[in-house]
């Protein structure tokens, strides 16, 4: 029995590639997401929309078609438990946006006697809420009328579909872009892409997890393209921190050393490379250790994911807590793992910037 298991599962691995090719970098088979007539075996097929469905889709929206594959399996970009999230691929994950509470800092965790919460953060701070009524996720809340500072792409249209293309390119992970002299159109005309797709490459979507030794390479190009919807956010005027810049030789050092809080200069080029900050470069592969030179650049990347995380505003890591070992309990949401494993561990951002210098070893 054990041997015919191996045997299915050795078939299965060999003809990976054709069997589970779906968008196969071009158009999919068209039935994979619409439906002619809204019903098969005389049953409706979108049962949300009795009437039909705007572009003849499967489910009400964008969203609800890819996460109908995408949602537990194939990268299982929205897991079914925000405190039991899927291995990470490099996006984070769609199913924090559930959380009631994201919020670590002072306080974070007081209630009111009726057990509501003081100053939580909502869920829907978690990232990008992509509208997918099947998945109990609606259009932003506070964000309604923008893509925050910086943009203008309206928070009541974003789906799967605002950022990658349903009918497939050979982009990195099917990602939209374009240029000014010719942009993209997406979402059947609703908005103009005007960069272009970032240069990256990523783990597969069937196996496997993020690692130091296993992540995204991102090569170049990430700001620019969050810059499609988000304009020259954090790189605007002189008070903002810098993406898309080179890091320089002081701080490529810095992040060269830091093998954290508890070994700030004990690291080693050859190792120094952190899934959790990482940086762009041309070097990067998708198993590369080495830490940055100085023409490696820090982006929107370094510092969010891109979908979802259980840390407001999609941080790879909670930017409101002292320790990292924080994360997680005063609000109870999932806390995102401390690279370093230590109880002294403080806030990444000192992977680049050595602010930990001298900090109290408790
Ligand atoms: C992976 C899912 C998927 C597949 C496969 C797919 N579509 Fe679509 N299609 C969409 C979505 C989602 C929209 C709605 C517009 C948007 O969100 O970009 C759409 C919109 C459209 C539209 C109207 C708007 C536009 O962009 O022109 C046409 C026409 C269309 N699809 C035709 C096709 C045909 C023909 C095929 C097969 C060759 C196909 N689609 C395969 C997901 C898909
Ligand atoms: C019928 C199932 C199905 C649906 C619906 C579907 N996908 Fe996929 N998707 C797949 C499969 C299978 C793969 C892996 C093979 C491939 O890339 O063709 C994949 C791969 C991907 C990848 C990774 C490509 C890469 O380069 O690694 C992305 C991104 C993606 N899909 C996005 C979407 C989006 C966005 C939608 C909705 C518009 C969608 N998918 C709808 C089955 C599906
Ligand atoms: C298709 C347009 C679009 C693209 C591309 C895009 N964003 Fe967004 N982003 C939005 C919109 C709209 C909102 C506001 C609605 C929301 O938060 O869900 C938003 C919100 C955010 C937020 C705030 C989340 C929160 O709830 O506090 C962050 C952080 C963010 N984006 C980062 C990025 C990064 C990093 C990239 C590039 C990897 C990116 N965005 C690419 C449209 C986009
Ligand atoms: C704001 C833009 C944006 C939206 C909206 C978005 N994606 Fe992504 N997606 C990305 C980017 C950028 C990556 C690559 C992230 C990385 O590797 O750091 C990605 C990666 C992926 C991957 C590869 C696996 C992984 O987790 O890295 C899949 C599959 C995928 N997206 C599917 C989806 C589906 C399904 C939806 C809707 C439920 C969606 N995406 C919505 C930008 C977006
Ligand atoms: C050095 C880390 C870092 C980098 C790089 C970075 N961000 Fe942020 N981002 C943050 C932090 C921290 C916050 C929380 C608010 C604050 O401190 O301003 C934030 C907040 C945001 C918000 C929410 C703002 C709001 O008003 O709710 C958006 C949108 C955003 N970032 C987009 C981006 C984009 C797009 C890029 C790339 C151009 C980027 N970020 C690069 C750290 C970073
Ligand atoms: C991948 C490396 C990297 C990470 C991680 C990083 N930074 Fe930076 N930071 C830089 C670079 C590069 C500069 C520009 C330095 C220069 O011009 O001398 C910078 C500049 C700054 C400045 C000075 C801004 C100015 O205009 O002078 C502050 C403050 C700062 N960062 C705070 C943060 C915080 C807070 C975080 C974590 C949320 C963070 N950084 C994470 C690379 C990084």
């Amino acid at each position: 029995m054990r041997n015919l298991t191996l045997l299915v599962a050795g078939i299965c691995l060999l003809f990976a590639g054709s069997a589970f090719a779906f968008h196969d970098a071009g158009v999919a088979h068209c039935n994979g997401c619409h439906t002619m007539h809204n019903s098969e075996n005389g049953v409706l097929v979108d049962t949300d929309s009795p009437t039909g469905n705007q572009w003849l889709l499967k489910d009400e929206t964008p969203s609800d078609v890819c996460l109908s594959c995408h949602a537990s399996g194939l990268g299982a970009v929205f897991g079914a438990d925000p405190l039991a999230p899927p291995p990470e691929k490099g996006s984070g994950n769609f199913v924090f946006l559930l959380e009631d509470n994201l919020y670590d800092g002072h306080g974070g965790g007081d209630t009111l006697p009726d057990g509501s919460w003081v100053n939580a953060i909502p869920g829907d701070a978690a990232g990008h809420n992509i509208v997918a009524p099947s998945r109990g996720v609606a259009a932003e809340a506070t964000n309604l009328t923008g893509a925050g500072p910086g943009g203008t792409f309206p928070s009541g249209d974003l789906g799967c579909s605002s950022c990658h293309d349903p009918h497939g390119n050979t982009n990195f992970r099917l990602l939209y872009g374009g240029t000014v002299a010719d942009p993209v159109s997406v979402q059947d005309g609703l908005y103009d892409f005007t960069n272009p797709a970032p240069a990256a490459a990523g783990l597969s979507i069937f196996f496997g997890s993020e690692s130091n030794a296993s992540h995204t390479a991102y090569n170049s190009g990430m700001s620019g393209w969050c810059a499609n919807c988000h304009g020259d956010f954090h790189n605007s005027g002189n008070l903002v921190h810098p993406s898309g810049s080179s890091l320089g030789g002081d701080i490529a050092s810095a992040y060269n050393a830091y093998n954290g809080t508890e070994n700030m200069t004990g690291g080693v080029i050859a190792t120094s490379y952190l899934a959790a900050v990482p940086f762009e470069g041309a070097g990067v592969t998708t198993s590369s250790t080495a830490g940055p030179s100085s023409s490696s650049k820090v982006m929107c990347l370094t510092c969010h994911r891109a979908h979802a995380s259980s840390a407001p505003n999609a941080g790879r890591w909670d930017f409101s807590v002292t320790l990292l070992e924080e994360d997680g309990l005063e609000s109870g949401s999932y806390a995102i793992a401390d690279p370093y494993s230590s109880p002294n561990q403080r806030s990444l951002c000192n992977k680049c910037h050595g602010k930990d210098v001298g900090d109290a070893i408790h």
